[in-house]
């Protein structure tokens, strides 16, 4: 009981930076995502133009190895693999995403290129290096965004790429947002101060690509009519109560915080070698 009422509030993408998503067991939380994102091939503000650029302004290419923590239903991996003849090995906790992932790499003949294996991304140690290390929306997995780095540079080949999805603030919000979103003031910063982070772990950010208002709608949005459908089909389910209040809870604080303070940005980033010291 005091679980469903702790996940009762809950917002879109962002119940999955709360402190209670790092547990990987904790089954509630991911059932509850697995449903709000049921009909959602990207798990996170991205269209699937903006993957493919994603994937074109990072230079994939034919046989570039991807490994992709948290890597949700695989889409990234599914689609490069077509577009750009990339191979990659993803990472995640939830059966429910990886069994989407095997049947879309499956739909799109790219199930030699592509595997995914059920796991702790943050405990996942890589049999070998990857010329590209990704990951979008899910920095809990090591503790944070610099604790994430650490773990993704010790998968990554000598002058390989980082690609890391990273909410910021787009405008200082006020104290509210904070407590609506259950974020630390200092968890997140701005664009700028999420450089400062990065260039204090001693990576160079050299190409991006940016969520919009519009691919923020599709991913969030969108949840509130798979939700709806689910609740008319499911009106007696256990997790029917908690359901309605994430949908409500999501549409009241995308509303009046995310769409105006928050934004989600993918950044391109190599290994300069040369960490600074002193910064979280
Ligand atoms: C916001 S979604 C992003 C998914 C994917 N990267 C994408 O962009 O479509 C977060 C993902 O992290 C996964 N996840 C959460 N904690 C994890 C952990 N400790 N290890 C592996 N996967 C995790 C969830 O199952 C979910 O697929």
């Amino acid at each position: 009981m005091e679980k469903e009422s702790r996940h009762g509030a809950a917002d879109g993408i962002l119940t999955w930076y709360r402190p209670q998503s790092r547990i990987p067991e904790d089954p509630v939380l991911l059932r509850h995502h697995e449903i709000a994102e049921a009909d959602h091939r990207v798990l996170n503000p991205f269209t699937e133009e903006k993957l493919l650029l994603l994937g074109e302004v990072s230079r994939i290419g034919s046989g570039t190895r991807i490994l992709d923590l948290a890597c949700g239903k695989g889409e990234m991996l599914c689609r490069w693999a077509t577009a750009f003849g990339s191979t990659g090995h993803g990472v995640d906790l939830s059966e429910v995403f990886l069994a989407a992932a095997r049947e879309r790499a499956t739909e799109l003949d790219v199930a030699e290129s592509v595997s995914f294996e059920q796991g702790d991304a943050g405990q996942y140690r890589a049999p070998g290096r990857f010329d590209v290390v990704a990951c979008l929306g899910a920095t809990w997995i090591g503790g944070g965004l610099t604790g994430t780095i650490e773990l993704m540079r010790s998968a990554v080949a000598s002058g390989g790429l980082l690609l890391i999805g990273e909410p910021y603030w787009t405008d200082e919000p006020p104290e509210a947002a904070y407590q609506a979103f259950g974020f630390a003031p200092d968890e997140f910063t701005s664009l700028a101060g999420t450089l400062d982070r990065f260039e204090a772990a001693g990576l160079e950010l050299v190409e991006m690509v940016l969520a919009d208002l519009d691919s923020w709608d599709r991913y969030v949005a969108s949840q509130w009519w798979t939700i709806h459908e689910w609740l008319k089909a499911n009106p007696d389910d256990p997790d029917a109560p908690a359901m309605r209040e994430f949908a409500d809870t999501s549409r009241r604080t995308y509303l009046a915080y995310n769409r105006r303070y928050l934004g989600w940005e993918v950044f391109a980033l190599r290994d300069t070698g040369a960490a600074a010291t002193g910064l979280a």
